[in-house]
This record gives structure tokens, sequence and C-alpha cells, in this order.
């Protein structure tokens, strides 16, 4: 009999969670133009819109915050983060940034042009903005299997090698500066990447002479994946499986809200000095000077030190675990989920779960809305509303591939019981499915629209 896998901590500190009534919660959500984003953190009682930055810090991440050095320049912070970050990752020179987006902007505010393409196997969405507003474009080439959410396949976030070959090969000399890839594959269902896919996207770069780089906002997770799922790769330690992610790459972005266990920060790593100096540069003027890059000494030394507890294997199959449980609880009662399940998140399908709706109806917007009122849970939806495009002609909303909500699990935060209870309200809330009324948009800003674009039901 196999053991039941427990947390590996206990529980120090606790803060209450908000208690609502359904009216105040009908009242909250019309306040809020029935965007989830717009809703007061103490109206949410179970909160897994994102797993970004809501992490609980360790008594040792607490520790570090007090000999966080607040020099302004050369602080021993910088020092042990920029020597962990070499040592997990590889890369020599590391340049701190406040968060994930801050190391996008500097990494496509040097290298991408308009008219340039930028492939990745899916784009984040702030990925995607950072390249659009440079005016090149962020291309999507997911593998066919990730098409078909039912489809059980280990590696759904891989590259599609045959199709980045093929880009590369068909477009002129420096029309693609570099190629991204995403592990794990958040926009596209948390699927991890395998090794032999990392392996074949940096011999296609190399090949065509493109630097790849990673976004590395979940590279724990998708390494502890790589062990439990990859052929020959069982036996290997979290930190080797890690580490060989990045092999071959030019460099790395990471948000260190994800997989550092911190609630502020991230870096850009590279080995290309000559990028790194450029870098360095747009850093001083946008972010900080380059030891501490927008952060305070003592968000580095809980980078520094969060990076490390990530790497071990209890939290890893823990983490892993407290995600298939969510999803496989609720896959098991006929709740239409993406399969498998990824790392940090379980992604329900919106347009099959609310099947009597149309895809220009927001299926997404309105489960998460219909989520939110029913038992105060707060989830993400990821779909036409985050990616929809605007039809030049008609100037309507033109649906996603697929329409999801996703429910991050927030890193260390939740008990099962509460878990229990997501996994309860959801199944209510399907049983009772035909009830749940279609979304209109009723404003939306022209970038990043779902986090302030307003709404109201259709009915
Ligand atoms: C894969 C990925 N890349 C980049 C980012 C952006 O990071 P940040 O929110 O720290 O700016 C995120 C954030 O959710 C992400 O999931």
């Amino acid at each position: 009999m196999s053991r039941t896998i427990i947390e590996p901590f206990r529980i120090k500190v606790v803060e209450p969670i908000g208690q609502t009534s359904r009216e105040e919660r009908r009242a909250a959500l019309e306040k809020a133009g029935y965007n989830l984003f717009m809703v007061p953190a103490e109206k949410i009682l179970i909160d897994l819109l994102t797993d970004s930055g809501t992490g609980a810090m360790s008594s040792e991440q607490w520790a570090g915050l007090s000999r966080g050095d607040e020099s302004y320049a050369g602080a021993r912070s910088f020092y042990r983060f920029r020597d962990t970050v070499r040592e997990i990752f590889g890369f020599q020179h590391i340049i701190p940034v406040h968060q994930g987006r801050a190391a996008e902007k500097i990494l496509f505010g040097l290298r991408a042009k308009p008219g340039q393409t930028i492939p990745s196997n899916t784009h984040f969405d702030t990925t995607r903005a950072n390249i659009e507003w440079r005016g090149a474009t962020a291309l999507d080439l997911p593998v066919p299997e990730a098409e078909n959410l039912s489809d059980e396949a280990p590696f759904k976030g891989n590259m599609n090698l045959a199709e980045l070959d093929r880009v590369l090969s068909e477009t002129g000399e420096g029309e693609i500066p570099v190629v991204m890839t995403t592990i794990t594959n958040n926009s596209l269902g948390g699927h991890p990447v395998s090794l032999e896919n990392l392996r074949g996207t940096v011999e296609i770069c190399e090949r065509h002479g493109v630097p790849g780089f990673v976004d590395a906002a979940r590279f724990a997770e998708n390494a502890y994946l790589v062990k439990r799922r990859e052929p020959g790769q069982s036996t290997r330690s979290i930190p080797t499986i890690a580490r060989e992610q990045f092999s071959g790459f030019r460099g790395c972005l990471m948000s260190a809200k994800k997989d550092g266990i911190a609630n502020i920060g991230g870096f850009f790593a590279t080995d290309d000095a000559d990028l790194a100096e450029e870098a360095r540069q747009v850093l001083v003027v946008t972010e900080g000077f380059p030891t501490y890059g927008g952060l305070a000494g003592r968000d580095l030394e809980a980078i520094a030190i969060g990076l490390r507890e990530v790497l071990e294997e209890p939290y890893l199959e823990y983490r892993i675990a407290s995600t298939a449980y969510l999803a496989d609880h609720l896959h098991n009662e006929g709740v239409p989920v993406v399969r498998p399940a990824g790392g940090h998140a379980v992604y329900l399908d919106a347009r099959r779960f609310l099947s009597h709706l149309d895809p220009t109806d927001l299926p997404g917007q309105a489960l998460t809305c219909a989520l939110y009122l029913h038992a105060g849970i707060r989830a993400c939806e990821i779909g036409t509303v985050m990616f929809g495009t605007i039809d030049s002609e008609s100037g309507e909303l033109e649906p996603a591939p697929h329409d999801l909500v996703r429910l991050a699990i927030p890193r260390r935060v939740y008990t099962q019981s509460q878990m229990d209870l997501v996994i309860e309200s959801i199944l209510e809330l399907h049983a009772d499915r035909e009830r749940i009324p279609a979304m209109r948009m009723a404003w939306s800003p022209s970038a990043l629209r779902h986090f302030t674009a307003r709404f109201e039901p259709a009915t």
C-alpha cells in the first residue's frame, strides 16, 4: 500500500479567509463589473486566481528577510542570490528584476523589432504583450496533442519541433531574433516540456543560428514532472534535471513569484556577455542598480532560499500530488478538465462544462463568475477574454481556440479540506450548470484585456 503524501510542513502563522454571503458576493461581482480581478481579496474564500506571488514563505525565508542587506550597491544578499541562480540554472550573468514581465520587457526591448517573429511552445500573456508592444509577432507552436484537452499524453507542453524547424527555414535572416520555450506551459494547461523536446529545440536553434531562451517560471515543477514521466529520468536528482533543462539555451527569464516561492521578484540570466551588458544598461534606467534591479535586499534573500526549497523532492511530491488530487477527483466525477494534471493548476474546460453556451457567450468568464457567486472561490479565465482577437473589419471579438478556467494553486497555502470544498463546490455547480448565464463584454482596454475589462450577464 502506498503511503499518504502529506504536506511536508506545519503551519506557524495563519490568516483568516473571507467569509461572505451569496448576496454580498453578488454585490461584489456587480461592483467589479463581473471581473474577478476587480473583487477585493477580503471577499474571497479560496483564492485560486493565480499561483504567482501568492505562496507561503518558509520560516527560513522569513529569517532571510531579516538578513537582507539593503546596501544600494554590492549587497551581500545580491551575491547570495547571484550564486544560487548560477548554481541552479548554469548561467553566468544574473540580472535581478522586480518580476517576470520586467525581464520580458528588457529582453524584447533589446532584441525584438517590428516585423520580426518570436516562436514559442506557447507564449504567456505578458510575454505576448511585451513582444507585440515592440511591434513583433508572437507565434505559438504547440504540439498537436495539446489541442485535444482530453489527451493523456505526458508532455503536452512541448514545442512542435517540426514546425519550429519549418518556420526557421522559411524565414529570412534576422527575421526571428530569439526562440522562447516556457516551462511548464502555463497558457496551454500547465503541461510540462520534456528534456528530449528541450534538446530538440536547442539543436534546431543552433542549426539556424538563433538564440533560444527559456521562461523558467515553473522550472522545478517541470523538472519533477520530467522525473516522473520521461523514460530514463526516474533515478536522477531534481537539481540535475532542473539544470539540464537549460543546457544549450542562451539564457532564461524567470518570475520568482512562482517557483522562487517569493511574493515578488524575478531575474534575467544569460551567458551572452554583450546582451547582459545591454540589459544592465536598460536595468539602471527602468528597474534599478544591477545588484538589486527593483528589489529590496530582503527580496533577493527570500528568492535565493525559495529557489533551493522548491527543488526539495518532498515538497515537489506534495505539490504535484495536490494538483493531481483536485484534477482527478473532478475528472472522475465527469467534470471536463484538461488532462493530464500539470504542476500548478487545474484547468476546467468551460466550453464543455457550459455546452449550452456558444464561445461568443464567454463561457470561461461565465463559469468564473458562477464559481465565485456559488462558493466564494476565485479562478481565472484563460480563453476568449484573455486571448480572443478583435476582427479588424467587424470589430467583433473572435473566440480563442479554447475557453479554460484556471484554478491555480498557491504554493504551501491551502489544506486538503479546503481543496475538498473546491471539489464539492464545482460538482454542485456542474450539476446545475444549465442555469449559468452567458456573459457579454461591456468595456475592454486595448491590451491585457482580462485584467480590467468589464462584463455583464447577457440575460
Ligand atoms: C509563464 C509565465 N511567464 C511570465 C509570467 C510573468 O511574470 P510576472 O507576473 O512576475 O510579471 C508569468 C506570470 O504569471 C508566467 O506564468
